[in-house]
């Protein structure tokens, strides 16, 4: 009987195709809950952690806040894929952070967990390849003088008036996605935003452009992908681009008005990466206490498109193609075939894909890419992160072919790999405002699935 510490012929524990062949052999008969870290001396030996996890899970109807306030001070600046909601960020941290802890998002998306590290006075860092995530992020934590904000939106909007004539960016399919009209009133505010000289002020009103952007293209309410308004329905669609512009701005002044007003003295730091978290990244080795983050769902082909649903407001802001791609450069994006043994490390994605693959292998080989990429973030979470610090993940459970992801287990399986020690997992339920009411399993219009309505906050701390 071939164990998992040694193959009778090569003894390699992971590069073993053979042992790996039998592996699969037991995954396909349903047994394949197999603990790497347990002596298998024989078939009695193996443990079927899926269905019968051992690891501490409980609801806890606390963590939902249903009915409150997400939107203060910055929160609410600009929508993104899947916000952490700032009372989950904001417990996590008070949970586990010690006096000048320094806290991490390694997928910080629009800044919730930095903005409340920093109302909490801890220094933090935050990692994202995608640049409108950045921009958001950056503004989201800068406290600004609420009246110069005022005093710049009157120029704006006067200068707006003014200008005649300015020249429309040219990028591929502008016309299928703005009508004339709009590209017209986009392309003055922008010259507009573009003439302020305060950096800082020029950014914040860049995440209010981008809001417009959005809101005025022609793309489809509610969706995070890029579906275009029927054409009968575009007909009528004549978004006020220059209100559009205004409101927000108010709105965001408004919100930045109580940052300042509490912590415009505030000296903790914000440092906003743009990296990889699958590589090596500049924080130095133990910088960090605690990480508090959201992954990705899954690749963006299947789950939540960043790059789709940022696409319009980069190629508006100026971004470049490279800037563009961030779907082929986010967690899946391809299948890295030389790592295919980091997938390995977690039973219960062995058990799950090889579902899966029984449906549909290329399916299978998708969830796999995704995997194998979120264990490379692990390396580094691992080397980032200073012994008796803390990881708490809050990940979802999708579906995929009718078989759900144990994603709260595989990453508490990547975690011991790693060294670190599984605490425990809350579920918590998804307030419908914060996701879509459906999500849309392939890229084609239209074309439903089932929507998580819970999710699992996964705490870990490091013990290696
Ligand atoms: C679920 S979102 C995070 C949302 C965030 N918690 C918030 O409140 O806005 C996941 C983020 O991971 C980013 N991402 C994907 N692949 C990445 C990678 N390899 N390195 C760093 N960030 C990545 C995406 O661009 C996206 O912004």
């Amino acid at each position: 009987m071939p164990t998992l510490d040694n193959c009778k012929i090569c003894r390699e524990k992971y590069n073993c195709l053979i042992l790996k062949e039998q592996l699969a052999f037991y995954n396909r008969l349903g047994i394949s809950q197999i603990d790497d870290s347990i002596e298998t001396g024989s078939l009695t030996s193996i443990r079927h952690l899926w269905q019968d996890s051992t690891r501490t899970k409980k609801y806890d109807p606390s963590w939902n806040y249903a009915e409150d306030n997400t939107r203060a001070y910055t929160h609410s600046i600009h929508p993104y894929p899947a916000m952490m909601i700032p009372q989950v960020a904001g417990r996590l941290i008070d949970m586990y952070a010690k006096p000048k802890a320094v806290v991490l998002d390694p997928f910080c998306g629009s800044g919730s967990v930095l903005l409340e590290a920093f109302i909490k006075g801890y220094n933090s860092y935050g990692i994202d390849i995608n640049p409108l995530s950045l921009l958001i992020s950056k503004v989201k934590t800068t406290p600004l003088n609420y009246k110069l904000l005022q005093n710049e939106l009157e120029n704006i909007l006067r200068k707006t008036s003014l200008i005649r004539k300015t020249e429309s960016p040219d990028f591929y399919n502008i016309d299928f996605w703005f009508k004339p009209d709009v590209i017209s009133k986009l392309a003055t505010l922008k010259r507009a935003v573009s003439l302020i000289t305060d950096e800082r002020i020029r950014d914040f009103f860049r995440v209010v452009f981008s809001f417009t952007v959005r809101v005025s293209s022609n793309t489809r309410n509610g969706e995070f992908k890029l579906y275009r308004i029927d054409e009968e329905k575009l007909i009528d669609f004549n978004p006020p681009v220059i209100e559009i512009f205004k409101e927000r701005a108010e709105k965001n002044i408004s919100g930045m008005a109580d940052l300042w007003k509490q912590f415009k003295n505030n000296k903790t730091r914000v440092n906003i990466l743009n990296e990889d978290t699958r590589h090596r990244t500049t924080i130095n080795d133990g910088a960090v206490d605690i990480v508090v983050t959201s992954p990705p769902y899954g690749d963006s082909k299947t789950t939540v498109a960043y790059g789709q649903f940022s696409r319009l407001s980069l190629q508006w802001l100026g971004f470049d193609n490279e800037d563009l791609d961030t779907d082929n450069r986010s967690l899946g994006g391809k299948l890295d075939t030389n790592n295919l043994h980091l997938g390995y490390s977690s039973p219960n994605l062995r058990h799950a894909t090889d579902l899966i693959s029984r449906i549909d292998k290329k399916r299978a080989r998708d969830v796999m890419a995704f995997y194998v990429d979120l264990n490379k973030c692990f390396a580094e979470l691992n080397r980032v992160v200073k012994k008796g610090g803390f990881l708490c993940m809050v990940v979802g459970n999708r579906t995929v072919k009718g078989i759900q992801l144990p994603t709260d287990e595989i990453v508490a399986d990547f975690g011991k790999h790693v060294g670190f020690r599984h605490i425990e997992t809350i579920i918590r339920k998804i307030p419908n405002k914060r996701m879509p009411s459906k999500n849309s399993p392939t890229n084609k219009a239209g074309e439903l699935g089932s929507t998580m309505t819970e999710e699992y906050i996964v705490l870990m701390e490091k013990v290696k």
